[in-house]
């Protein structure tokens, strides 16, 4: 639906993110009287051609302060909003773009559009009168997204304690998002029992997932599959795991140190590792299995197709670059994260290309969050077939999944996406 409406005003304030690190939210009025509001996340290991977050730098607020951010929000950004009409999304993020006139969002800071770019969507329904999610609806949506939820956390959300980022499930055995979320709460209820009996439990990660003490990155996939066992579940069957292997975190120019394992790895062996680690543990999903600047043409032929491929810092949201890792097969599936993109135009535009190649869409959020929701609205609103917001502890992940239930209510069902739509789990059973 258009829209006919005028901005009539916009404010940018600071706010905090589950770090305790400062971000920006905009609130959007427009003359109607709708409002909407819009928050930027963080990124802990971020690929190197995201949007990039305006940031004060220097020693206060370990140089995370958004005080310039927002003065631009306040000053520049507001005054050329303000009385300004746009039809649709796309009109108000072509005006953010080219006012910020960089290609990689640095004179405004991706963190001011995004946020500035999901309050306009989100005053955009308030004037609908809808929810986010079905103001953004083109077809009638039929299911919520398949959660993946992190059952460890490593990389740059544990201080490296282990190299692998996120250990993470898939309840593909479930029915509803409901049976999902009950299933993967028994696993990491029992992981965080055992962990502190066996003394190895060091707390929470950065997106809730328990922080381990292991001693082998190999040892979390044991530990994967030991919960899910003791848990009553049948891995691989009722619940799968997926991992970030967040490679261009301990990766450059093809050479891979596994710190943990005190090992340097070359491409071929690092694959090599991940392909033994399919063959021997119930892994149907890998996120960034190689680093950003590697030669990502390898990975499928190297370990098959029927394991889900998911580019993160490779494709960072863009649509271009899904178009290209398409052509080469380097992936078959885009992880979505909007503020990658600083406008949601651009992140719509990329999965809207993934879904082209025929890849799969996995809506994520950021290591740091806030309890704004908008990225399940934008999950359910977009058809993804999946959804990533962290582990099953923390409010500001618990918000986003708790949002899904919600809005599994609205839709009169709670239903997953069909099983053919998981092709790579089918095989693995
Ligand atoms: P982030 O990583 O710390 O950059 O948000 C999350 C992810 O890679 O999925
Ligand atoms: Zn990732």
């Amino acid at each position: 639906m258009g829209l006919d409406t005028t901005i009539a005003k916009l404010h940018g304030r600071q706010v905090w993110d589950s770090r305790g690190r400062p971000t920006v939210e905009v609130d959007l009025w427009l003359s109607d009287g709708s409002l909407g509001r819009g928050v930027a996340p963080a990124g802990a290991s971020r690929g190197s051609a995201e949007a990039v977050d305006l940031r004060d730098g220097g020693s206060a607020l370990g140089g995370f302060g958004v005080r310039n951010a927002l003065s631009l929000l306040n000053g520049e950004i507001a005054k050329n909003l303000q009385g300004k009409h746009f039809t649709n999304q796309a009109e108000l993020d072509q005006e953010l773009i080219e006012l910020d006139g960089t290609p990689n969002k640095s004179r405004l800071g991706g963190n001011s559009l995004i946020a500035t770019s999901l309050a306009f969507a989100q005053a955009q329904a308030a004037h609908q009168q809808q929810p986010l999610w079905q103001s953004l609806c083109t077809s009638t949506p039929a299911h919520l997204p398949l959660p993946e939820i992190q059952l460890f956390g490593g990389g740059a959300h544990a201080a490296g304690r282990i190299d692998i980022q996120d250990f993470m499930l898939i309840a593909v055995g479930a029915q509803t998002f409901g049976e999902a979320l009950e299933w993967t709460a028994e696993v990491y209820r029992t992981a965080g029992e055992l962990l502190r009996e066996s003394g190895l439990l060091a707390g929470v990660a950065d997106e809730g997932g328990w922080w381990p003490q292991f001693s082998s990155n190999e040892e979390a996939l044991e530990w994967s599959v030991r919960a899910i066992e003791a848990a009553g579940f049948k891995p691989g069957q009722d619940l799968a795991i997926s991992l970030d292997v967040a490679a261009s975190e301990f990766g450059q120019s093809g050479s891979y140190r596994l710190s943990r394992d005190q090992r340097v790895l070359n491409r071929v062996e690092m694959l090599e590792l991940l392909k033994n680690w399919l063959k021997h543990y119930p892994i149907i999903s890998l996120e960034d299995p190689l680093a950003e600047d590697d030669d990502w043409k390898a990975v499928i032929p190297a370990l098959g197709s029927s394991v889900q491929v998911i580019g993160d810092d490779l494709l960072v949201t863009n649509a271009s670059r899904v178009q290209q890792a398409a052509t080469h097969q380097s992936c078959n599936a885009l992880l979505v994260k909007p503020n990658q993109a600083g406008t949601l135009t651009e992140t719509k535009a990329a999965l809207d290309a993934a879904h082209a190649a025929g890849w799969q869409a996995v809506v994520s959020a950021r290591s740091g969050e806030t309890e704004d929701v908008a990225i399940v609205h934008l999950a359910v609103g977009w058809g993804a077939a999946q959804l990533k917001v962290g582990s099953f502890s923390r409010s500001e992940r618990m918000a986003k999944w708790n949002e899904a239930l919600r809005i599994g209510e609205a839709l009169g069902s709670t239903q997953l996406p069909p099983k053919d739509w998981f092709p790579w789990h089918q095989q693995n059973v």
